[in-house]
């Protein structure tokens, strides 16, 4: 599988990754190596890492408790205590060695530790993969609201394995999913078209050509002033809707992709009210989307707390929600604003 060049690291596939991320680290003489884990990478992914790592300096690592509800500053604290304690200096490395979470907050961590020191990621979930490792954003959430505090900060390299998907579960194989859904509809019919129709595709290809196009859309445009936005694609909503969904006692918590694809389903509802989005192709979404993650009821009540957070989002300007909306497959507009009417419209005809 081709390495991918990104703007000032390479993303490397299977054994290589292992090969290049000895050699950094000989090259660089980094003084110690911090690996971040959470509970469950620590138990399912870091026993393989180790044992590929080829390196005689000192190993440290740092555990967190897995989860969404972990991301936030307090536990950013945590690691930079652990970090301090154990010894990290300006020379040391930090690999990530997780899921979204690990590897935005990791970064984030690396990034501003006694001003910036570097840091490896290596995904182990597929939304990581595809997506969260990929293209320089670190952060965490602030209370419920998503990646509020964060900054832009490339990591030295990217080791992808596929082997670790191994330790997922279809629920965590799903929510990965919907990433790959949005960069097909948003660049890619073919891509799009491939999932809905052959649920039995190479999932490593499907990889490969979901980071090809993010880091086309982020060499283009890194800090997300125009075309990056449309990596939000059912995101707006989605993040609506999971913010909502981790804040609320009473409802159990939806994975990141499961809410991403019900955002898909209503911002591809906008888009057929606001522009040209056609309503064959509406319909067909809508289908396969549902075939994939069925559906959950979104309550009547529900929707003023979703809106609420919808106000929230990065992309926002001057207080008004902003939109990715298509015209059709592949052809995205940015920064387009719609009615609040449309909006409960769109969780309406999800719940159809
Ligand atoms: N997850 C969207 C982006 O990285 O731009």
């Amino acid at each position: 599988m081709t390495s991918i060049q990104a703007a000032t690291y390479l993303i490397h596939f299977n054994e290589k990754g292992y090969t290049e991320l000895a050699s950094l680290i000989r090259t660089n003489n980094y003084s110690s190596l911090f690996i971040l884990v959470d509970d469950n990478t620590f138990t399912d992914c870091y026993p393989r890492f180790i044992e590929l790592l080829e390196t005689d300096k000192k190993i440290e690592v740092i555990q967190i408790e897995a989860g969404e509800v972990h991301k936030n500053i307090e536990t950013c604290v945590g690691v930079w205590n652990a970090m301090t304690e154990l010894g990290a200096d300006r020379k040391s490395l930090l690999i990530t060695l997780g899921g979204g979470v690990i590897t935005d907050l990791g970064g984030f961590v690396a990034s501003t530790f006694k001003r910036g020191i570097d840091f490896v990621n290596i995904p182990t979930t597929l939304l990581s993969m595809v997506d969260a490792s990929v293209g320089g954003k670190t952060g965490v959430d602030l209370g419920v609201l998503k990646n509020q505090i964060g900054l832009f900060a490339n990591p030295e390299l990217i080791v992808l394995d596929p082997e670790y998907l191994q330790t997922l579960s279809p629920r965590e194989i799903r929510s990965g999913t919907a990433e790959i859904i949005k960069y097909g509809m948003t660049h890619d019919s073919h891509l799009f078209k491939e999932i809905k129709d052959n649920p039995k595709l190479n999932i490593v290809d499907l990889i490969h050509r979901s980071i090809e196009i993010k880091n086309e859309v982020v060499l283009e445009d890194p800090k997300e002033h125009g075309v990056r936005k449309a990596l939000n694609w059912g995101h707006t909503i989605g993040h609506g809707i999971e913010s909502y969904f981790l804040e609320s006692a009473h409802k159990e918590n939806l994975t990141h992709g499961e809410a991403i694809a019900i955002g898909i389903i209503c911002e591809a509802y906008l888009s057929s009210k606001v522009l040209n989005f056609p309503s064959d192709k509406l319909k067909e979404a809508k289908k396969a989307i549902i075939a994939i993650y069925g559906k959950v009821a979104i309550l009547d009540d529900d929707i003023p707390h979703i809106m609420e957070l919808m106000k929230h989002d990065k992309k926002n300007i001057g207080g008004e929600i902003n939109f990715v909306l298509l015209n059709d497959y592949s052809d995205f507009k940015i920064n387009c604003t719609v009615d609040s009417q449309l909006i409960i419209d769109s969780i309406a005809y999800y719940n159809s």
